[in-house]
């Protein structure tokens, strides 16, 4: 007989007010660090930024080329920089938001499948979990506990 598997992910749905000092820093980086995307194809700026333990962050944006697979995602750039320079140092959270380039207004932004999928790696290897804080709509943030709430049944190390 079938049965089935539930999974169980809340995500807590924040204002800008409710935002920690941490937070609302690591997000004010990741608004940032979209400007600085180089993205003349898409004109879709991301922006992402990690906190290490002792307070330090690293940002990144979308790097495009014009052998469009050759480019890279924001939370991707941000995560080979942090581990390229603190090969041994844990991330306390992570942020991630989007704009077009004419408009201000922020855009929900939802990592693609092969960033959740590097954002795992790096959480199986630090053994503690990453929350992410994402751009919602309406202004709002989703705040997810770990990468594996954005990313259940997840192929990793133990799968190999
Ligand atoms: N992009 C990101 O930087 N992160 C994502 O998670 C989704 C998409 C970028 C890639 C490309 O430069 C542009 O957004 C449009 O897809």
């Amino acid at each position: 007989m079938a049965s089935e598997l539930h999974i169980n992910i809340s995500i807590d749905v924040l204002e800008p007010t409710e935002l920690t000092d941490q937070e609302r820093k690591a997000m004010e980086l990741a608004q940032q660090a979209a400007s600085d995307a180089y993205a003349p194809y898409s004109n879709f700026l991301v922006g992402a930024a990690l906190v290490l333990e002792d307070g330090t962050m690293f940002k990144g944006s979308n790097q495009e080329n014009a052998a469009y697979p050759s480019g890279l995602c924001a939370e991707r750039t941000a995560l080979f920089a942090f581990s390229a320079h603190h090969p041994h140092e844990k991330i306390k959270m992570l942020a991630v938001t989007a704009r077009r380039r004419d408009d201000a207004e922020f855009l929900p932004a939802m990592p693609c499948g092969a960033c959740r999928q590097v954002m795992a790696e790096y959480e199986y290897k630090q053994g503690e979990s990453i929350p992410v804080l994402l751009q919602g709509p309406e202004g709002n943030f989703y705040r997810f506990r770990s990468v594996a709430d954005l990313l259940p049944f997840q192929f990793n190390r133990e799968s190999l």
